[in-house]
């Protein structure tokens, strides 16, 4: 088993590393190895997850880079036990205040050092100036002795002098200051660029009437410098705790209107002719499709499908006056038990909730195909031409009507399916001969929750593996993208295979992963957690990182 190994991160309170094996695609397993560690006394405790089943806790003594290692030899030794490869990721949580400072930490201090440098040298400036114009405008000043008045004279030439050296100073830490304002924003973009095309945004929904409030809240925000914004905390029990990464992290109080905002770039560049495909992620009950659908009054609850598709028609008209005509075409479908549906299919019936009628014509067997442009088509689904979003809100209220929805020990509306909208933009423009063709993806997935908490049984259970089954497929082909491996696994799953164009090349992508802050809900928000850092890390392996920092740095 080929493995590497290297540091992923660190920082005051944690330090995280990162081995990865030759990662398992088929079978779609992960281990992850997680150690707490105190610096006083030296205890570790690690958790070995094998992603998809088998859970199992160890504690073990030792030094850290021995527990490290320790783990990562047990998680060697599982794998083999259980003939299975996998990628390992080690986090290590100091409970206590840390030593080491990472490299953005150190950058920060000496950020704040140049400001405090700067604003006493502004100050000692001030004083001076103030002390001089004092004497200046002292009316005594005129009727001192020679010796006084000589002795002042060498007093101003020692101010002069001072308030020359502290300008001097001033305007080094004032550079010094700009310097480094510049080099965190150059830094900034560097990791966005290389962090890709795909992106992680977190939401965590607020409390449901009906959840009780614990006393120490499950999911809480790092308010460090570093972490604003972008950090989430999961607190299980027994005082556990994880802290993940994304690229934004959203909060029970953020509106519809401030997580689209934060999307409507994303959404613009499909008018610009880019693939984009949005997910939402989560177990049900979430806030997957509060997200991505929301409700329809108030308005303000409105979700990131309809806000988006109306920007998209608002710019679009806009757009007309430069010579460009678009053309749009909607699609809806659902993956339900491997086997896609046409949600927009006039023929279709439903026969009860979740059967479709066998003699409606709704039983057609789609086939997902892709041409040599890169475009996508599935057989025989139904395209609707759209000039606006109302036509595209009736279309969704029929559809919503089709998918398949039943009912699970957890939540009577509980999805099953993967719901994907499709919008096709065609724009020509007659001035400048122009032509783009962008794709609009926006999917709502099904519920991550796994086998056990949703006490699924027969047909249910059947469901619940082919959905556990398409979305670590889907897991899969994202790290397989975000690690540029020469074969990517499109080909495991329906959802991945139809999506194939959309997540690959120079398609742009984005994840919401959806949180419940319940109590109840903290093993399967720290399943997704996991999982969503997996989409997220992959894209920042640290060796990469430096290889193209690097590059980035000659260049410039
Ligand atoms: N950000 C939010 N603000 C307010 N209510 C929310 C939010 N997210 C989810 N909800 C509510 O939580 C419940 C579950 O959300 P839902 O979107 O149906 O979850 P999922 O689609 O993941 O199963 C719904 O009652 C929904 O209205
Ligand atoms: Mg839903």
């Amino acid at each position: 088993m080929a493995h590497s190994n290297g540091l992923l991160g660190y920082r005051p309170g944690h330090l995280s590393f990162y081995w990865s094996w030759e990662p398992m695609r088929e079978e779609g397993a992960t281990v992850d190895a997680c150690l707490s560690y105190s610096k006083s006394d030296v205890q570790a405790r690690f958790n070995i997850n094998v992603y998809g089943g088998k859970e199992q806790e160890m504690r073990e003594d030792g030094k850290v880079q021995g527990v490290v290692t320790k783990a990562r030899n047990r998680a060697e030794r599982r794998c083999k036990r259980d003939g299975v490869t996998a990628a390992l990721r080690v986090t290590v949580t100091y409970d206590e205040e840390e030593t080491s400072t990472s490299t953005t930490e150190r950058e920060q201090q000496e950020l704040d050092r140049d400001s405090e440098v700067e604003s006493e040298a502004s100050d000692a400036l001030t004083q001076s100036w103030h002390g001089l114009e004092q004497w200046r405008s002292d009316p005594q000043t005129e009727s001192l002795s020679e010796g006084v008045a000589e002795q002042r004279r060498v007093e101003i030439v020692e101010s002069q002098t001072k308030i020359a050296e502290l300008e001097l100073k001033l305007s080094e830490a004032e550079m010094r200051f700009l310097e480094g304002e510049q080099l965190r924003r150059k830094l900034h973009n560097t990791i966005q660029e290389l962090k890709g095309n795909i992106r992680v945004f977190c939401r965590v929904r607020p409390l449901l009437p009906e959840e009780e409030d614990s006393d120490l809240p499950v999911i809480q925000y790092p308010m460090s410098v570093e972490l604003l914004g972008r950090g989430v905390e999961l607190h299980a029990e027994k005082g556990q705790q994880y802290t993940f990464t994304f690229d934004k992290v959203f909060g029970p109080e953020v509106e519809q209107s401030v997580v689209f905002e934060e999307i409507s770039q994303l959404v613009q560049s499909a008018l610009d002719g880019y693939k984009v495909c949005i997910f939402a992620y989560g177990q049900t009950g979430s806030g997957k499709t509060y997200t991505m659908l929301g409700a329809t009054e108030p308005e303000r609850e409105r979700g990131m499908i309809p806000r988006s598709l109306e920007q998209i028609f608002m710019t679009s008209k806009g757009l007309e006056q430069q010579g460009w005509r678009f053309s749009m075409q909607a699609s809806m479908l659902e993956i339900y038990n491997e086997t896609i549906r046409d949600l927009l299919s006039a023929s279709v019936r439903l026969s009860n909730v979740g059967q479709i009628d066998p003699a409606s014509g709704g039983s057609k067997q789609h086939i997902v195909k892709h041409d040599a442009n890169g475009n996508t088509t599935v057989t025989d689904l139904t395209l609707v031409e759209v000039t606006s979003w109302s036509e595209v809100a009736t279309l969704l209220a029929r559809a919503a009507q089709y998918r398949s929805v039943g009912k699970t020990a957890m939540n009577e509306r509980s999805s099953r399916s993967h719901c994907v909208f499709t919008l096709r933009i065609t724009g020509v423009n007659d001035g400048t001969e122009q032509q783009v063709n962008g794709v609009l993806n926006l999917i709502d997935l099904a519920g991550s929750e796994r086998l056990s908490r949703s006490g699924a049984t027969g047909e249910r259970l059947k469901e619940t593996q082919a959905i556990n089954k398409s979305l670590s497929s889907l897991g899969d082909v994202i790290s397989a993208i975000a690690n540029k491996e020469s074969h990517i696994p499109y080909r495991n799953s329906k959802l991945t295979y139809l999506l194939q164009p959309c997540l690959g090349g120079d398609s742009k992508t984005l994840m919401f992963v959806n949180i419940a802050p319940d109590k109840h809900s903290a093993a399967e928000s720290l399943c997704s957690l996991r999982f969503a850092a997996k989409v997220n890390a992959c894209e920042i392996g640290v060796p990469r990182r430096y290889a193209r920092l690097a590059e980035a740095r000659r260049e410039s």
